[in-house]
């Protein structure tokens, strides 16, 4: 069993990959921490409550974080998510609060209470995560394995060189890229190949209650789903690593953020030739985009199957 600690901005990809991690057997969810990016910090904290409870988390703790970047204005993507943040699905509103204190406070303290034991998935902006390096910088020791969606050692997709969650928060991701752990980097490079098509959309639609509340109208809403492409759920492929590194292949690398570039702020900037310096991250270059969705929705109908 593979013990997480997701912290996350739902976000249409966001909830898809809390699916995966609640519907296989093989992952324990133990914390979702939230951070403000998709959209604000209020909603991706709504989200992620009523995502706990229609997703059959029990009682995972969800802990509220940063709100905003560490230096720069806000960047939203509600244009992607819609103004909700979960595209067309409306969740049945949650019934239980938020937990109280910080997320950057739980991560230090889940951590350190459970050293080697939790991986730490990121898949929004990195402010929680580098609040809780320079409060703990032992987490990344104590972190089992620290995985992100987000960057790309090609082009961005928020603007020609930066990918959305690196440019929300660009000192952020620096602080973290150079913390001292080998960041697990699931960056566009490999995520833009987990796409939504119609024959994925329609092996989605038998699966009930979740089907029919989250996963179809979410999907739906996040792009244009074709034979030939479609949507890409880009924060399952942090999860699916976590679960099963195998369904990719990863070049160890020096990646450097960006933040100074008045146009490339926030770009990860990725050399693969590390010429004796210490690999700071491993690199996903490449999915195995069939077997991807046989697991991802081998999960989606187990939960289905305990949803209803
Ligand atoms: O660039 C994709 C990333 O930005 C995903 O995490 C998505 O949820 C958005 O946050
Ligand atoms: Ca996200």
């Amino acid at each position: 069993m593979t013990k997480l600690l997701i912290d996350c901005d739902p976000g249409i990809d966001d909830a898809l990959a809390l699916a995966l991690a609640a519907g296989s057997p093989y992952l324990e969810v133990v914390g979702v921490t939230t951070v403000g990016g998709n959209v604000d910090l209020a909603r991706t904290t709504a989200n992620a409550l009523a995502l706990r409870e229609f997703l059959d988390l029990g009682d995972v703790p969800v802990t509220p974080g940063a709100a905003g970047a560490l230096l720069r204005k806000t960047v939203r993507a509600a244009h992607v998510h819609g103004s909700t943040g979960l595209g067309d699905a409306v969740l049945p509103p949650p019934t239980r609060p938020a937990c109280e204190g910080h997320a950057v406070d739980f991560i230090v303290n889940t951590l350190r209470a459970s050293p080697g034991e939790i991986t730490l998935v990121a898949t929004g902006p990195l402010t929680n995560i580098a609040l809780a390096v320079r409060r703990e910088p032992r987490i990344v020791e104590w972190a089992r394995d620290f995985v992100i969606m987000g960057g790309s050692y090609t082009r961005g997709n928020h603007n020609p060189a930066a990918e959305f969650n690196m440019l929300a928060d660009p000192e952020a991701a620096s602080i973290v890229f150079d913390a001292g752990w080998t960041v697990k980097m699931l960056g566009l490079d490999v995520t833009l190949k987990a796409l939504v098509t119609t024959e994925v959309l329609d092996r989605m639609r038998p699966l009930g209650r979740l089907a029919d509340v989250l996963l179809v109208p979410a999907a739906s809403a996040y792009g244009m789903v074709t034979a030939e492409g479609g949507p890409a759920i880009h924060d399952a492929c942090a999860v699916a690593y976590a679960l099963d590194p195998s369904l990719f292949t990863c070049v160890p690398a020096v990646v450097r953020v960006e933040t100074a570039g008045l146009y490339t702020s926030g770009m990860t900037v990725t050399d693969f030739k590390l010429h004796d310096r210490p690999a700071n991250a491993l690199v996903a270059t490449s999915l195995e985009a069939g077997r991807f969705w046989d697991v991802v929705l081998e999960a989606y109908g187990r939960l289905a199957r305990r949803l209803g």
